[in-house]
């Protein structure tokens, strides 16, 4: 049985801490970083970045040299990598073979070579495995694509972000620009729509909602607007005082 098919339990397991995982899952720019990061805040938790792991891998690869059509190098590279998240109250600092790559992560390198490498299923197997290590006997909002169907399907809460192109692109630009970031809106826009369909349309872990994830349009809230919704869920199904 491969690692992704394992359902955790997010249960107490005799005297160690119980797991408490709110699946926060959604496409780029719908503000989930953002969200994470005030939602923890409010509850008490911690944020586990996937994303950030999917992008340190794509970094070792292509630090490698290795052509991103060429599976079994990308396997044999990212097999080797060591990659780990410390996670800080200010949020995750990303390591790639002891080195903090968190900044090097978000370049438009990096960036468009993302979604092929973590479209490779022994990628996703080495580093699902890394997030529920990760995340044991903790209390965190886990920011991804595939938490809430794949890595923690018995997750306390499961919520999934959405908003249209136009808003997400927008964010992200101004992200970037906010950031100090060379930044084209139009550009932004195709990388956006790039990702999506590369994400949704996989074969492994698509990027889709969980059929009991509570599905936010983020496009026309605030981001007070976005977490007061989510309040009075965390407390009911954490019975966490937000
Ligand atoms: O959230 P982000 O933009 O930093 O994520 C970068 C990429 O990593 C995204 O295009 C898809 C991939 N990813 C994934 O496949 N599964 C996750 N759980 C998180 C991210």
């Amino acid at each position: 049985m491969s690692e992704t098919s394992v359902r955790p339990s997010t249960l107490g397991d005799g005297d160690a801490p119980r797991t408490r995982v709110i699946a926060l899952d959604g496409p780029a720019g719908t503000g989930k970083s953002t969200v994470s990061k005030a939602l923890a805040d409010r509850v008490g938790a911690r944020v586990l970045d996937t994303g950030a792991m999917y992008r340190a891998a794509t970094l070792a690869v292509l630090n490698a040299g290795v052509s991103l059509q060429d599976t079994p190098s990308i396997e044999d590279v990212v097999g080797r990598a060591d990659i780990r998240l410390d996670i800080t109250d200010d949020g995750c600092v990303t390591y790639l073979d002891g080195v903090d790559v968190s900044v090097a992560i978000r370049t438009d390198r990096v960036t468009n070579a993302v979604s092929a490498v973590s479209a490779v299923p022994a990628v996703r197997t080495k580093l699902v495995a890394v997030q529920r290590r990760e995340a044991q006997g903790a209390f965190v909002v886990v920011e991804g694509r595939d938490i809430g169907t794949v890595v923690f399907p018995d997750a306390d809460l499961k919520v999934f972000l959405t908003a249209t192109p136009e808003a997400r692109a927008t964010r992200r630009h101004k992200q970037n620009l906010a950031a100090g970031r060379p930044s084209d809106y139009d550009d932004v826009l195709v990388s956006v729509n790039r990702r999506d369909h590369l994400d949704s349309t996989r074969a492994v872990s698509p990027l889709r909602p969980a059929d009991d994830a509570v599905i936010v349009d983020t496009s026309d809230l605030t981001l007070d607007q976005v977490i007061d919704s989510l309040d009075g869920l965390v407390r009911d199904r954490i019975g966490v005082q937000s």
